[in-house]
């Protein structure tokens, strides 16, 4: 707390609070596009909240990306999380596998001490083979345990630097351009105003399912991702952003 009053850091946290609508508003020192290591102060944070949070027989549903895959690092053993279930938020987003929400989800159950569960479905499916397999039993039973998730923790991207790192089709790219796409998070692509433009076509939690949620957990750093959080933390956070001083800084100017 006293290193944070000496960066004003405190203050950033009421304003970015205020302006974007939350309950809480984790703001560590750095700029994650700069140091590693404020990735991971940002993740410790995460491992802080879920702990101090934690109830008996929760569901945790953790996306995937760098800074949750920091988050989990930072995640250690605590007996109030031995009876946690981690579960990915959504299927495969066409990540590599460090980077995919499955993955995240054991590591933090391991790191935590706690359980987890997993959701086997490939990249890139037609909408066709989409429809067949959400009716598949197995996915059925664990998209519901899904979306008995207490909390769910999740990264928001830059749009462009998202469906680069996906590979998308020269199209979507394109289309995403010419849409206004700013942000990403949860498979959903913003633009400024926090407007849909585009929704990927993986199985998993849904915006809508956000609703029955307890606690939102957003984690995004960097200056290079505060308008990406400037769009989308009015519209689709409703409780708690971790971030870093480059990005807060850097929304409280775009806003
Ligand atoms: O692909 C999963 C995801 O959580 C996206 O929804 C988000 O935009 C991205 O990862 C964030 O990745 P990173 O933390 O590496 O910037």
């Amino acid at each position: 707390p006293l290193i944070k009053e000496l960066f004003g850091l405190t203050e950033l946290e009421t304003r970015l609070q205020r302006s974007l609508g939350l309950k809480k508003v984790v703001v560590v020192p750095g700029d994650s596009d700069r140091s590693d290591w404020v990735k991971k102060e940002m993740g410790r944070a995460v491992a802080r909240i879920l702990k101090i949070t934690a109830r008996p027989n929760q569901v945790v549903a953790v996306a995937g990306g760098t800074t949750l895959a920091a988050a989990a690092e930072m995640m250690s053993a605590f007996p109030g999380l031995r009876e946690t279930t981690f579960v990915p938020a959504r299927g495969g987003l066409g990540e590599v596998v460090e980077l995919e929400a499955n993955y995240i989800a054991s590591l933090m159950a391991q790191k935590a001490g706690g359980h987890y569960r997993l959701l086997h479905v490939p990249d890139q499916l037609s909408e066709e083979a989409r429809q067949t397999l959400v009716k598949e039993p197995h996915i059925q039973e664990m998209l519901e345990l899904m979306r008995s998730a207490r909390i769910v923790v999740h990264g928001i991207g830059d749009a462009r630097a998202m469906a680069a790192r996906r590979k998308s089709s020269p199209g979507l790219l394109r289309r995403l351009e010419e849409d206004g796409a700013i942000g990403e998070a949860f498979g959903y692509y913003f633009n400024r105003r926090g407007e849909i433009v585009h929704r990927g076509r993986s199985i998993g939690l849904n915006l809508e399912d956000l609703v029955n949620v307890d606690k939102v957990i957003a984690v995004a750093g960097g200056a290079a991702k505060a308008e990406a959080v400037a769009a989308i933390l009015p519209v689709a956070g409703k409780d708690t952003l971790i971030t870093d001083e480059a990005a807060a800084r850097a929304v409280l100017t775009n806003l």
